[in-house]
């Protein structure tokens, strides 16, 4: 799909289909439905008068062919109260409005960059919004269908986004641009996330990182099950070894142009390609769902991709641990000691614990690299879905102010974080009898004492946790989040990453909305 952006007037312009986003409840249009309704006698006011439809968020109705525009059809689409319109909500309905496009079977859209109005937040905003929304909706996974039934699914290939004055061609192209570069890589993502198991393997994860590497301009290395072990990365093979898939431990590093004035951020991605609990099995129903186990890892990956597409002068180090998690006859007893690459050692008290234990050589090895600040991502515990539900990240770590960055991103991008305490109080309760540390505590505080147990592995450098469980995947399907993968993490990111060295509130929505 092509994003365009051009000069132009909304009835003039040829289309398939214009997409009109109507604010509900007010009898004054905005201007392009304004536009429109004048061009048409009128139609739109009668529409709304007549409630058949009255600008309800997210609802779509069909016009075709109003007189004197010459696009063929428009397709309205709520947006809900103008007193709660949020870019979310924009974002929203530009998504449901393509899919309402595309399910009528036509292959082209329009949308005017004045689809919506925020006071405060510039047309820019706005149009990154339309583009991701247009691109995060239109989602979907299906290479794993039967051709024929591929070929008889419906897309759009061509998105255009008028704007009126010709003197904001070039921000407003540049919105675009950059809003393509980050939906392209939550593709990747939920690409990646989708992908079964036995397909998406270590050394899968492992050619990707390579494919990214290669087009977008990133150095990739990949450490070898002996390499890793030359190294000491015990807990990382530990887990590797009930499985028949060697592990890779992937790195890329994103070199920017002035290089020696910018400072070093090392993402790390948990990629557990299967989670089946190891010998602590796992109950059997809903297992399926445990392919997900590496969407940390994805998101570090795309991640990588954006940062190195959008030239953030930032050094940017990804390291991305892949191993599946199952119960060979190598693989880890409850009970065992392993020796970390930092030195610790650490007893297993359930194979379930796996995550943290790739992730603990994983920034032990990050510190390599002399970062300001590391931040991890991982579907690290059920506990934390118990605690937040499934639409929000637990955020953990040891610098308040690198944690207060995150929250500005999550609001702005309205990937919903919420935090939660590292105290002692918790890290007592990882105290082991027989080695430094064991890899899990009771059932209180899960997700905590998960993050207590990274936390012993990140030495004085700032770091910041993210605990994605929860919203890595939906069931529920939601106008830019198709049931399925999400991609989480990769905007939230992104816009840290964007805003590194700006200091104060990003405008566009309250915290934590
Ligand atoms: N990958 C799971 C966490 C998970 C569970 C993610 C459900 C998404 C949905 C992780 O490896 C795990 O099994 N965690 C255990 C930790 C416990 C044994 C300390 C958990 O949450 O039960
Ligand atoms: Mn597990
Ligand atoms: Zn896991």
């Amino acid at each position: 799909m092509k994003i365009t952006v051009r000069p132009g007037g909304i009835a003039q312009t040829s289309s398939e289909c214009i997409i009109l986003g109507i604010y509900e409840g007010e009898r004054s249009l905005e201007e392009p439905a304004r536009v429109v309704d004048r061009a048409s006698a009128g139609m739109l006011q009668e529409i709304m008068q007549s409630g058949d439809f009255k600008g309800e968020r997210y609802r779509s109705f069909l016009l075709y062919k109003p007189r004197e525009i010459v696009a063929r059809r428009i397709m309205l689409v709520g947006l809900g109260k103008r007193k709660d319109c949020t870019l979310d909500k924009i974002r929203g309905a530009a998504a449901q409005g393509a899919r309402a496009v595309r399910d009528l079977g036509l292959h082209e859209l329009l949308m005017p960059a004045t689809f919506a109005r925020i006071p405060g937040v510039p047309q820019t905003g706005i149009i990154r919004a339309l583009a991701e929304g247009v691109m995060l909706g239109l989602y979907a996974f299906d290479e794993f269908k039967t051709t024929n039934e591929r070929k008889k699914k419906n897309v759009i290939e061509a998105v255009t986004i008028l704007v009126e004055n010709a003197q904001e061609l070039q921000a407003a192209r540049d919105a675009a641009r950059k809003a393509a570069i980050i939906a392209r890589a939550v593709q990747v993502v939920r690409d990646l996330v989708s992908r079964p198991a036995n397909s998406a393997t270590p050394a899968f994860m492992a050619r990707t990182a390579k494919t990214i590497a290669k087009t977008s301009g990133l150095v990739c290395t990949v450490l070898s099950p002996s390499q890793a072990k030359k190294l000491g990365m015990g807990c990382f093979l530990g887990v590797a070894q009930g499985s028949r898939e060697p592990a890779q431990f992937i790195v890329l590093e994103y070199v920017p142009a002035k290089a020696q004035h910018a400072d070093t951020i090392v993402l790390v991605g948990k990629a557990i390609t299967f989670d089946s609990g190891g010998s602590s099995l796992k109950p059997a129903r809903g297992m399926e769902r445990m392919k997900d186990d590496m969407s940390g890892g994805a998101a570090v990956l795309g991640i990588m991709q954006a940062a190195a597409q959008l030239k953030i002068p930032l050094r940017v180090i990804g390291i991305v641990p892949a191993t599946e998690n199952l119960p060979g006859g190598a693989a880890l007893k409850p009970g065992d000691v392993i020796t970390s690459l930092s030195g610790k050692t650490v007893e297993i008290i359930t194979t379930d614990a796996e995550g943290r234990l790739i992730l603990a050589d994983a920034l032990a090895y990050a510190q390599r690299y002399k970062p300001h600040a590391i931040i991890d991502l991982a579907t690290l515990t059920g506990a934390c879905i118990t605690a937040l539900g499934n639409d929000v990240a637990g955020v953990m770590g040891t610098d308040e102010q690198l944690i207060n960055k995150i929250k500005e991103a999550a609001a702005a991008t309205s990937e919903k974080i919420w935090q939660l305490p590292l105290w002692d109080e918790y890290s007592e309760l990882l105290k082991s009898d027989i080695a430094d540390i064991k890899n899990a505590a009771g059932r209180d505080a899960g997700a905590i004492t998960g993050g207590c147990f990274l936390k012993e592995f990140t030495g004085k450098t700032p770091w910041v946790h993210l605990d994605i469980a929860g919203p890595a995947w939906t069931e529920k399907d939601r106008p830019y989040l198709p049931k399925g993968a999400t991609g989480f993490g990769v905007r939230l990111l992104v816009h840290v990453l964007e805003n590194w060295g700006k200091k104060g509130y990003i405008k566009g929505e309250k915290v934590n909305r």
